[in-house]
């Protein structure tokens, strides 16, 4: 377990370079077992949920070979066993080697995976799907057994536009007999850049980033070199921190497209950007207006920032309101603001309220979830004092070199580990 440490208070400034995004890679690495040739990964961020299916893979007797961010994996021998609920259940993308491995050997068997708390994170949806191409669906005890004779290509409509369930229907159809149309498909950038992965394998996906996917099945899929598109959760975090304490604060290798959203709010907040073709350089205004959020699909602001944004919206003059419509638990990260001197008000399990400017002091918290622990590492970088993050794990999961990285624009911070 980890704890992380911060002295707060200081004004940060510098570069800081964007790493893989982690919501693609988790797909991506599952994705690979789809092919029985050995498949090149690249620009893949070095995290534990990385870290955790690189497990899964090996136990299932693939060859993962990785160095710096490049990631070699060679599945040609890999057996269709049921990965251990304990491997299974550290990370929600575990599900990914549903669609890949009920793609490749018509039969795989599951436990519901783990992931953060945010809220019940059914998986309604993808096994809807798999049942409309053909599988049959057995659940007992959170174990799930998915078998089909043969995988037939199927229009499906998504009740919501699911990530997790656009991606994992496209790993199950991309070798399915027909043609497949997903409609009221994700759209977020890790969907695009998974269907370009299984394109570069010589799958036939056309229509990713709309909301209509038309998915050809086709016979065989070959190696391929591919490259994780920026993490754009990542830029958005450090975008918000630089505009609560940054001075001249310069995130690169980014693709501001994919944080358009943020933009806009920051524009409202009075936060003065550059923003560059693959970078953006922020300075923290005197003053930020208070702004108000509301979490949607991809374009729309992502929720995975909602619980940065918390952190930024208490040093915002004036009442600002968050209504989170994705996730049903994911205001837990407003507690541990208000123990560091914050003024911010859970309304319903969807809106929030916060008012602001209030000093932040540092104090004991805890992350609760991933993102809640990226609030509070931008909380405790805003307060005066020593902020200590229990639970710091959760942060390790989802941001590479963190700690290297904020210590490189000036923050004092550091890891510990407990026992
Ligand atoms: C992905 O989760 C991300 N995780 C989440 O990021 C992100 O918050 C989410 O997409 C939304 O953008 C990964 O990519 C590993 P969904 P996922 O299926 O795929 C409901 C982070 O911080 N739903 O789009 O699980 C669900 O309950 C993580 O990086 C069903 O009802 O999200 C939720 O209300 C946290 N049935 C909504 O859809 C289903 O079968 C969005 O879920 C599937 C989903």
């Amino acid at each position: 377990m980890h704890r992380i440490i911060i002295e707060g208070g200081r004004q940060l400034s510098g570069k800081i370079k964007i790493s893989g995004s982690k919501n693609s890679a988790v797909a991506l690495v599952p994705a690979a077992v789809l092919c029985d040739e050995e498949v090149t990964i690249a620009n893949v961020p070095n995290i534990s949920d990385i870290n955790a299916l690189d497990e899964m893979l090996t136990f299932l007797g693939a060859k993962v070979k990785r160095s710096e961010d490049v990631i070699r994996i060679d599945s040609s021998k890999i057996e269709n066993k049921l990965i251990p609920e304990n491997m299974s259940k550290k990370l929600r993308a575990s599900y990914y080697f549903m669609g890949a491995l009920l793609s490749r050997f018509k039969k795989v068997e599951m436990y519901f995976p783990g992931g953060c708390s945010i809220g019940a994170r059914p998986i309604n949806l993808h096994l809807k799907g798999f049942r409309a191409l053909g599988a049959k669906v057995e659940e007992n005890d959170n174990l799930f057994i998915i078998t089909a004779d043969n995988l037939r290509g199927a229009k499906i409509n998504l009740d919501f536009a699911s990530v997790g369930a656009t991606i994992n229907l496209m790993l199950a159809a991309v070798k399915a007999e027909g043609t497949t149309i997903i409609s009221n498909a994700a759209k977020e950038p890790h969907v695009v850049n998974v269907a370009t992965f299984l394109n570069n394998m010589g799958a036939k996906i056309s229509g990713a980033g709309t909301s209509e996917i038309k998915i050809v099945g086709v016979k065989h899929l070959h190696s391929c070199f591919h490259e994780v598109v920026p993490d754009y959760v990542e830029t958005g975090t450090y975008m918000i921190l630089a505009s609560a304490i940054g001075k001249d604060i310069t995130i690169t290798n980014i693709i501001p497209d994919h944080v358009e959203s943020l933009i806009s709010k920051l524009d409202d907040m009075g936060v003065p950007m550059q923003i560059g073709v693959d970078f953006i350089k922020i300075n923290a205004p005197l003053k930020l207006k208070q702004t108000n959020i509301k979490t949607q699909v991809y374009p729309g602001f992502p929720t995975d920032l909602q619980q940065p944004m918390a952190a930024l919206l208490t040093q915002a003059t004036g009442k600002s309101t968050i209504n989170e419509t994705i996730w049903e638990n994911r205001f837990l990260n407003l507690i541990e603001l208000n123990k560091m001197g914050a003024t911010a008000e859970t309304v319903t399990n969807s809106k929030a309220v916060i008012v602001g400017p209030t000093k932040l002091k540092g104090k004991n918290v805890k992350a609760t979830d991933l993102r809640a622990g990226a609030c509070l590492v931008i909380a405790g970088l805003i307060a005066d004092g020593k902020t200590t993050i229990e639970n710091a794990d959760y942060i390790l999961r989802g941001y590479e070199n963190i700690i290297e990285k904020l210590t490189n624009i000036g923050a004092k911070i550091k890891l510990e580990e407990i026992e």
